[in-house]
């Protein structure tokens, strides 16, 4: 049984059984309105084949490149059928089940570019002196790859590692040493697409706005079921809507649960016009409908 199929069916469904609902419950309630994820992220699922993806409504489809059961001509047929795949790469922070991960990358002897100054929350990342070449080569070679199989483009993960060594000694402008290495991978293939995870305020940058095609937007109004902070959803809210009106693409997920939130995320998110979805915050695929 196909499940990532029926979850793609389950969600028109859903969907539309839920407006139905409506209907009868509360006439007061927009009735026109109905809501679904916009686009998909999924970073852990291994069964994400060709045929699922070719028949799923989604346009933007964002994959972890090791994972998915692809073959690099399947790809290609998708974007040939119009889907759009970005591959998830991490630039802020090295991960362990990558290839590039060395075995002799342990405690006491790892690479001068892996930053293990801090413990690291994660087990399975740490990260990163993003500005040196060494890790720059790596992220070269990988984003070749990414371009060689035939990826629309990518979505550069953990932007936002540079805050980490802001106001530390080490590097005066750990914001711009980011720019400078997004940049460089801009340059690598011009009609690859990059976006960006959050880090929304580098838009603010010239260059940075130059480099990238779109951002994925995580957490703009919900951290799961916790409302954000309204200075903190303007304060996003403003690099997004600037990003919106250079038409960059915006693809934005919160992960909340409860179905009001869920709810109030598709109103508030469409109404800025941003492609907006609802994911289970495992990024498994999942998504939520209201
Ligand atoms: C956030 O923006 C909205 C409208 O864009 C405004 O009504 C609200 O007062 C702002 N909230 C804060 C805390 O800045």
């Amino acid at each position: 049984m196909d499940i990532k199929l029926l979850f793609v069916l389950g969600v028109i469904r859903g969907t539309l059984a839920q407006a139905d609902d409506q209907e009868e419950d509360d006439l007061s309630l927009p009735n026109s309105n109905v809501y679904y994820p916009a686009f998909l992220i999924d970073l852990k699922s291994t069964d994400l084949t060709y045929k699922l993806l070719s028949k799923s409504p989604f346009t933007y489809i964002v994959v972890d490149p090791d994972l998915v059961p692809m073959t690099s001509d399947e790809v290609i047929q998708l974007r040939k059928e119009g889907k759009i795949i970005l591959a998830y790469l991490s630039v802020g922070q090295a991960e362990k089940s990558r290839h590039y991960w060395q075995d002799d990358w342990v405690p006491g002897s790892f690479p001068r570019f892996i930053d293990d100054s801090t413990p690291s929350k994660s087990s399975t990342r740490m990260n990163t002196r993003f500005w040196m070449p060494e890790w720059q080569s790596i992220l070269r070679r990988y984003l070749q790859d990414l371009i060689s199989y035939g990826y629309s483009g990518v979505v550069l993960d953990s932007v936002d590692t540079y805050q980490r060594f802001v106001q530390q000694e080490e590097r005066l402008f750990p914001a711009d040493d980011m720019i400078a290495l997004i940049a460089g991978l801009r340059q690598q293939q011009r009609d690859f697409l990059l976006f960006v995870t959050n880090a929304v305020e580098l838009y603010q940058d010239d260059l940075f706005r130059r480099s990238i095609d779109g951002i994925v937007a995580t957490g703009t109004w919900y951290h799961t079921d916790v409302p954000i902070d309204q200075r903190n959803t303007n304060f996003t809210l403003g690099f997004l809507r600037k990003a919106r009106a250079d038409t960059k693409t915006i693809l934005a997920s919160d992960f909340p649960k409860d179905l009001t939130h869920v709810c109030d995320f598709y109103i508030k998110c469409t109404t800025e016009v941003f492609r907006c979805a609802v994911f289970d915050v495992r990024l498994n695929g999942a998504g939520e409908s209201c």
